[in-house]
């Protein structure tokens, strides 16, 4: 008893004080004085909700913003690459916004450092509003869907042979063909979808669906490097903070929802891969997860399957020297457009299936001449390009259904 009462003089009441007093200064006077500094790619459709994120962030942290708005697109087509993430990183405490697809596995940047997913998005289906369409399976057969030239949801319509893709040349014109009511649903981006309807005032006439599709599904995360290792944290405990009192979701919607991407759908298993990327759709995000593909090794896996004839990869060789050599090279390593063979082309990490390349080829290539040679001469291109990539010849000839809608892994095989 005497010993507490002691302790409850006023003296050590003062002391007590004082240390909490010390406390409180030394972490909020740090915090107050502190600077987060935060990267955030300013040619992303989802540009106005990475902003408001690193502002909530440095209220949360009782810090001072500065905010790096880097562009994303980068000088050439192909927009920004390791190298240019990782100059970032060291400029910044975090490089906010980079999307990973749900199912991929591994650092999405090799070298960088990944927070825990705080948000996700990805490609949606816009339809009118009140239609009730909520995925493609639920489309009336026959239905046409505006997709952009070269990007993921190209895949999607070979697992749904009763509608018609009308491909068009950028996500601009996809939205057009919605609008006019040529397609009764378009396939794009869900910031884009959210940016270009938010200019011209249309939000309220269109829904927007998840797609239960393979790389539809990405996770929002924000890179940093070794250095960075202490804001990640103080970052992870913001969100988590914004999350619990609902403000996260206002400040990501409507471009993305909170928390991880529900279900990687089954078969969405995969990093993007660089061809759907953004080239041509201008997706910054899209770009960015070539990264994820390339992050990835190659394994050899054990049954190597044989799907076409020698016959078909001797015309398939002349007819590629014909139609598509002067874009990829004679030896197929890559010129105005990338490398059709190795490793890096078909990683075990990119998790593509031989009908999702075949998809790419007969539906986009040539890139001059989208879908313009015969069905015979993509099928023996195809070939081709599976012995070039280690698959070995057997009896049975390729056909063209097989071919796209064949679910065997398309993994460089070396030779
Ligand atoms: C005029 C140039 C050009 C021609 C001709 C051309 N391509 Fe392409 N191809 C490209 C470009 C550029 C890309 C990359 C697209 C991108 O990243 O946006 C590409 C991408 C591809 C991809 C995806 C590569 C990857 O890394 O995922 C495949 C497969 C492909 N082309 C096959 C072919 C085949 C087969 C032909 C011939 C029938 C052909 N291409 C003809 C320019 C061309």
């Amino acid at each position: 008893m005497k010993q507490v009462k002691k302790l409850n003089t006023p003296r050590s009441n003062l002391f007590a004080w004082f240390v909490v007093l010390a406390a409180v200064l030394a972490y909020g006077g740090h915090a107050r004085a502190g600077t987060v500094t935060l990267c955030v790619d300013k040619s992303s459709a989802a540009a106005p909700m990475d902003t408001r994120l690193a502002q909530a962030v440095a209220r949360h942290e009782g810090a001072t913003l500065a905010l790096h708005r880097f562009d994303g697109a980068g000088d050439g087509d192909d927009g920004l690459g390791a190298k240019d993430f990782h100059r970032l990183a060291a400029q910044c405490d975090l490089v906010l916004g980079f999307p990973v697809d749900a199912g991929a596995h591994g650092a999405p940047m090799p070298g960088l450092h990944a927070t825990r997913a705080y948000g996700h998005t990805g490609f949606v289906l816009v339809t009118p509003r009140g239609k009730g369409w909520t995925s493609l399976a639920s489309l009336p057969a026959g239905s046409r869907v505006a997709v952009t030239y070269q990007t993921t949801p190209n895949i999607y319509l070979a697992d749904h042979p009763k509608l018609a893709a009308d491909v068009q040349l950028d996500d601009a014109a996809t939205l057009k063909a919605l609008q006019s009511r040529k397609d009764v649903a378009a396939m794009l981006w869900r910031p884009t979808v959210v940016s270009q309807l938010g200019e011209r005032g249309l939000e309220q006439h269109y829904d927007m669906h998840e797609l239960d599709e393979s790389h539809a599904r990405f996770d929002l995360v924000a890179l940093y490097d070794d250095a960075h290792a202490e804001a990640a944290k103080a970052f992870e405990q913001a969100v988590a903070a914004m999350a619990a009192s609902g403000e996260l979701a206002q400040t990501l919607a409507p471009y993305a929802q909170p928390g991880a991407a529900l279900t990687a759908v089954a078969g969405a298993k995969s990093a993007e891969r660089r061809v759907f990327g953004a080239a041509r759709t201008r997706h910054a995000a899209d770009r960015r997860c070539a990264a994820n593909a390339r992050a990835g090794k190659s394994r050899k896996p054990a049954r190597v399957p044989t799907l076409y004839t020698q016959a078909q990869a001797d015309i398939g060789k002349a007819k590629f020297l014909e139609n598509c050599s002067r874009c990829h090279g004679r030896d197929l390593g890559g010129m105005a457009g990338p490398a059709l063979k190795g490793a890096n082309f078909a990683s075990a990490a990119s998790h593509f299936h031989v009908g999702d390349i075949f998809t790419i080829v007969s539906q986009n290539m040539p890139a001059t001449q989208p879908g313009s040679l015969p069905k015979d001469d993509y099928v023996e291109i195809m070939a081709f390009l599976l012995q070039e990539n280690g698959y070995p010849a057997g009896s049975t000839a390729l056909t063209f259904d097989q071919a796209k809608q064949s679910k065997v892994d398309f993994i460089y095989r070396g030779q």
